[in-house]
């Protein structure tokens, strides 16, 4: 008797995907937030989650939430679509756009969980270089897609993990150089300078997609709630993929909660680019240490110490290691933490340079 099913061929060598999560005093390596959602905000959930009947299925097309995303973005609610994390809002673009003999473009570095979704869902997959300043110009952007002549193009902006923000007129020459759904991740864009941001483009490119999370700037990874913004015809496309009832009542109502309070829910933004700068110059004083601008969350970091992750780690600073992808040699990138566990990830690398 056979007691195992083999699993899909193109998965019998994968490892799941995941950063390590190892119970480490400073955990520097997933990009969240340090400071928890703000005061008042769980009890406002539980007193409205009393209301909830939950033996009945929650509300499939999440209306109201919708609604106020569809307001912060002065957007008719028809052009948004929610789901659990910006990772599912993007599996559920690709299983609606791409599959077999269709074909996604990004660039390269890139968030590191696009080649694992094209994997699951059958697309294939090339990449763009980004040059050596992690930009990408208007110029190789358009040369990419008439090149390749993807189906979709996803972009990180800002970058993850490079941290770098792509210029607006590389994203119109994305669009403008093919027939692509462009979709912009913009899981950080929160903590980018204004105008950063493509979701203004949305009216000018009629196959852009907007993605956006509530997992870091807004502080609730835990929740695991994403969106899209954009044409009413990609939310429509999306619900031929979508699991029925695939967004809780739970997290809809913690959601619409938090954008009620978005005030005080991103109000640490201050605070964390003031630490982003505090970090990128104590970084520098370094010697032999390459620090990459960011306009994110976190800091990528070139080193020639030899396993620095493992070392820092030794230090009970958790990072996250970069160092054996392609362009990346070398790199770890650390999010930035509270003062105190920047202070800590500035005081175990000093202890580690001074070893090596
Ligand atoms: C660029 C980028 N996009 C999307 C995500 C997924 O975020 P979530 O599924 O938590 O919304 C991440 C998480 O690290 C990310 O870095």
């Amino acid at each position: 008797m056979t007691e195992r099913v083999p699993v899909r061929d193109d998965l019998v060598d994968v490892e799941p995907y995941g950063a390590p999560q190892l119970d480490v005093p400073v955990r520097l390596n997933t990009n969240e937030t340090a400071t928890p959602p703000p005061e008042g905000y769980l009890e406002e959930v539980a007193r409205r989650i009393q209301g909830l009947g939950l033996h009945r299925y929650p509300d499939r097309p999440h209306t109201a939430l919708r609604e106020a995303l569809a307001r912060r973005h002065g957007l008719t609610p028809d052009r948004i679509w929610a789901a659990n994390g910006s990772n599912e809002i993007l599996l559920q673009l690709l299983l609606a756009y791409g599959g077999p003999g269709r074909l996604v473009l990004s660039p390269r570095p890139g968030y590191a969980m696009y080649p694992e979704l094209c994997r699951t869902a059958l697309t294939d997959h090339v990449e763009v270089d980004l040059d050596e300043r992690f930009e990408l110009s208007p110029d190789v952007a358009g040369a990419a897609v008439a090149r390749h002549d993807p189906d979709i193009v996803l972009v990180p902006s800002p970058n993850n993990p490079v941290g770098v923000a792509v210029d607006h007129d590389a994203i119109r020459a994305l669009h403008h150089a093919g027939h692509a759904l462009v979709v912009v991740d913009e899981a950080y864009v929160e903590f980018a300078p204004d105008g950063t941001s493509v979701m203004g483009l949305l009216e000018e490119l009629p196959r852009l997609v907007v993605v956006r999370t509530f997992s870091k700037a807004f502080r609730l990874a835990g929740l695991r709630l994403g969106y899209l913004a954009g044409p009413s015809w990609v939310v429509d496309d999306v619900q031929k993929v979508r699991l029925p009832y695939h967004l809780d009542a739970l997290t809809q109502v913690a959601g619409l909660v938090a954008l009620e309070q978005e005030a005080a829910f991103l109000d640490h933004r201050e605070l964390v680019a003031s630490e982003r700068d505090r970090l990128t110059t104590a970084l520098a004083s370094f010697d032999g240490l390459e620090v990459f601008d960011s306009t994110a969350n976190f800091i990528l970091v070139r080193s020639t110490i030899e396993g620095l992750f493992d070392r820092l780690l030794e230090h009970d600073v958790l990072v996250r290691d970069f160092s054996d992808r392609p362009r990346l040699q070398g790199c770890v990138r650390v999010t930035i933490g509270t003062p105190e566990e920047n202070d800590r990830f500035v005081a175990a690398l000093r202890a580690v340079t001074d070893e090596s």
